[in-house]
């Protein structure tokens, strides 16, 4: 459901694991017999393909649900899915408007539930977002990531990760638009163990200035597009541009969990920058869900 759900321990675990068979790069039978349902509120493009794909590579089978078949909640309860989902299949990797959605199915299903992006959490998001700064810094000790925007699903498990892991983290957003207070005292408290040092301001440069990572994300997330025009407006200051980027380390990356909005979060041309890591964020997804797999789905966790 949650980043905050893992230890440390069990996080390190997973990216290892995940680099491991990144490397290996050859398919196995690990969960032959084992399926997947996909259950979609919202669309998809990497999340939707690379839990396939994972499931593909690992000799198990994927049933998709789209947005327009989903109806839960209207067309039958959440209860009921989850115990009928749990009578044939061996997991779900749910994409949900309310997290509360999301829990509700964790609860009665008998089967491991994965949070597939909610309105408060993208976990998946963030283990590919850690593996890739592992990836590209060797570690992640003393890595300052900075995050320009909205205080969304992608900035709490993100914030989540870092205060686990003891990375530091930093968010500049607009008034009203930052992580909310409940959120934020338990990631203090998770920092307050692991060293890692939060900072909310709404000041891009304070964040930026220095950091090893540039991180944004869609000021408008799905689920808010009737909020779109006012978003732009409240946003604007927010955008993540070649000279933002010239002020971190010279070392630094940027990364972005993508769909990206060109012109809006991140300026034309940014993604495809030589520091620009989106796409190997992206193929991460894969990597990181196979491992998250093999420890839900077989014996092998
Ligand atoms: N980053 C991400 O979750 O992308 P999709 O919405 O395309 O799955
Ligand atoms: N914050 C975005 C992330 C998409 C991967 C959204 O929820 O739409």
């Amino acid at each position: 459901m949650s980043i905050a759900d893992l230890s440390a321990g069990e996080i390190m675990s997973l990216i290892e694991t995940a680099v491991s068979l990144k490397k290996k790069n050859t398919n196995s039978r690990e969960l032959a017999e084992r399926s997947l349902a996909l259950i979609f509120e919202k669309p998809s493009l990497r999340t939707r393909i690379s839990f396939d794909i994972a499931m593909w590579q690992l000799g198990g089978h994927v049933v998709y649900l789209s947005p327009e078949e989903v109806g839960i909640g209207s067309r039958e309860s959440v209860r009921d899915v989850a115990h009928v989902l749990s009578r044939y299949v061996s997991g779900i990797a749910a994409r949900t408007f309310s997290h509360r959605t999301l829990t509700e199915m964790a609860e009665y299903a008998t089967i491991p539930v994965i949070n597939a992006l909610s309105d408060e959490e993208h976990p998946c998001q963030a283990l590919a977002d850690l593996m890739t700064i592992y990836e590209v810094k060797g570690g992640i000790k003393g890595v300052t990531l900075a995050y320009v925007g909205d205080g969304n699903n992608v900035a709490n498990s993100l914030l989540f990760m870092a205060a686990r892991v003891g990375m530091n983290f930093r968010i500049a957003s607009p008034a009203g638009y930052g992580i909310h207070e409940g959120i934020l005292a338990r990631a203090e408290e998770m920092a307050g163990a692991s060293g890692s040092k939060i900072i909310c301001t709404s000041d891009p440069q304070e964040v930026t200035e220095s950091a090893d990572v540039i991180y944004t994300d869609v000021w408008t997330s799905m689920g808010q597009e009737a909020e779109r025009d006012e978003r732009r407006k409240v946003f604007a200051g927010f955008q993540v541009t070649p000279s933002m980027l010239s002020k971190a380390n010279p070392d630094s990356i940027f990364m972005h969990p993508l769909p990206a909005h060109h012109g809006e979060e991140v300026a034309d041309g940014v993604l495809y920058s030589p520091n620009s890591e989106v796409f190997r964020q992206a193929e991460n997804r894969l990597h990181v869900q196979k491992a998250l797999l093999l420890v839900l789905l077989s014996s092998r966790g």
